[in-house]
């Protein structure tokens, strides 16, 4: 993908979702909030587009987070359908994930459909847990207090403790690139939560529109407490930093993709009012590894 293509790609995008989820008006689809542009900034090399007659008529994104790596949004042009070109832009990105020496890859889908299971499965993914997308009005409240990554006086230091916390969570797992985008292309920026000095959890916010969250709203695209004893009041105490940032921010909506898969962050998420708003699930390329979405864990994120 080139800088050259966004436009296309994101009409292109806007259009195939918009068919498929059967809106009165399919090039709304995604309002406000921008996956397209965000992406393609954050890492050009993990983003490839479908061309004909030299126009752009379908695009996939990777991430690559560390030795994670998840594709999406995948998408053709609906009146191309069906003629092969899905299967072919999946190819580059399996082969990125070979090369990336990624441990475990996987991406989100429609729950419902078996076009899409089938699509996947095809290509080695299996299905996973549901995923949950949800939503929370933002309430008045208590301070909560919390550090943000873009006021850190040594960020390289910050990425490494960040780092040391997610490799707890899942072996060689970086979030550094999410951060980093986050805070310099002025799409949000990261949550640090610390007490006695030590990192207790982090997440990383989007806020608001032209960004994933779109327009009034924070969402919350990776956010884990240290896993161990007490991880629960951590992930609540994240939570409430999440809440926090939200109101700082001055939006309404605070949207989290929660899977059902790690039952207790699921249930305790649904407990202080995230209520589902849509649902999928994730699949899993080697779903015999040990994967992000493990029961015990107190991690929130969707692969959208
Ligand atoms: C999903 C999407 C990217 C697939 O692109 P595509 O170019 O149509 O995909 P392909 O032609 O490679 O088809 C892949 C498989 O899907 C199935 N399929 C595709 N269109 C279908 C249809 N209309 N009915 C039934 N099955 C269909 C086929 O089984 C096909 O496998 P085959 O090659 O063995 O026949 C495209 O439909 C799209 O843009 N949808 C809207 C956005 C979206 O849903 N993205 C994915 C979200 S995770």
């Amino acid at each position: 993908m080139l800088a050259g293509d966004l436009d296309g790609v994101d009409g292109v995008m806007r259009l195939a979702f918009g068919t498929i989820r059967e809106l009165p008006d399919p090039a709304a689809a995604f309002g406000d909030a921008d996956l397209a542009r965000t992406r393609f900034r954050a890492a050009p090399e993990c983003a490839w587009t479908a061309e004909l007659d030299g126009e752009v008529v379908g695009s996939v994104f990777a991430a690559r987070w560390g030795s994670f790596g998840f594709l999406g949004p995948l998408s053709v042009r609906p009146d191309l359908w069906g003629r092969g070109i899905g299967s072919r832009l999946l190819a580059p990105v399996l082969a990125a994930f070979a090369r990336w020496e990624v441990r475990q890859a996987g991406l989100f889908t429609f729950a419902g459909s078996l076009t899409h299971l089938g699509l996947y499965q095809k290509h080695a993914f299996w299905p996973g847990a549901l995923t949950v997308l949800t939503v929370k009005a933002v309430e008045h409240g208590g301070e909560t207090s919390y550090a943000r990554y873009s006021d850190e006086l040594d960020g390289t230091g910050a990425l490494h403790e960040i780092r040391a916390l997610t490799d707890l969570v899942f072996p060689g797992l970086d979030l550094s690139r999410e951060i980093l985008a986050a805070a310099t292309l002025g799409l949000g920026d990261s949550i640090l939560l610390r007490r006695d000095g030590a990192l207790e959890g982090f997440a990383v916010c989007h806020v608001g529109a032209g960004t994933e969250a779109g327009g009034d709203a924070c969402y919350v695209k990776f956010a884990a407490a240290r896993p161990g004893e007490g991880a629960s009041e951590r992930f609540e105490r994240l939570l409430d930093a999440c809440e926090a940032f939200a109101r700082t921010a001055g939006v309404a909506r605070l949207t989290a993709g929660a899977s059902a898969g790690r039952h207790d962050a699921y249930r305790r998420m649904l407990a202080r009012g995230f209520r589902a708003e849509r649902i999928g699930v994730s699949m899993w390329l080697r779903p015999e590894e040990p994967c992000l979405e493990a029961a015990g864990d107190y991690v929130v994120n969707d692969l959208r």
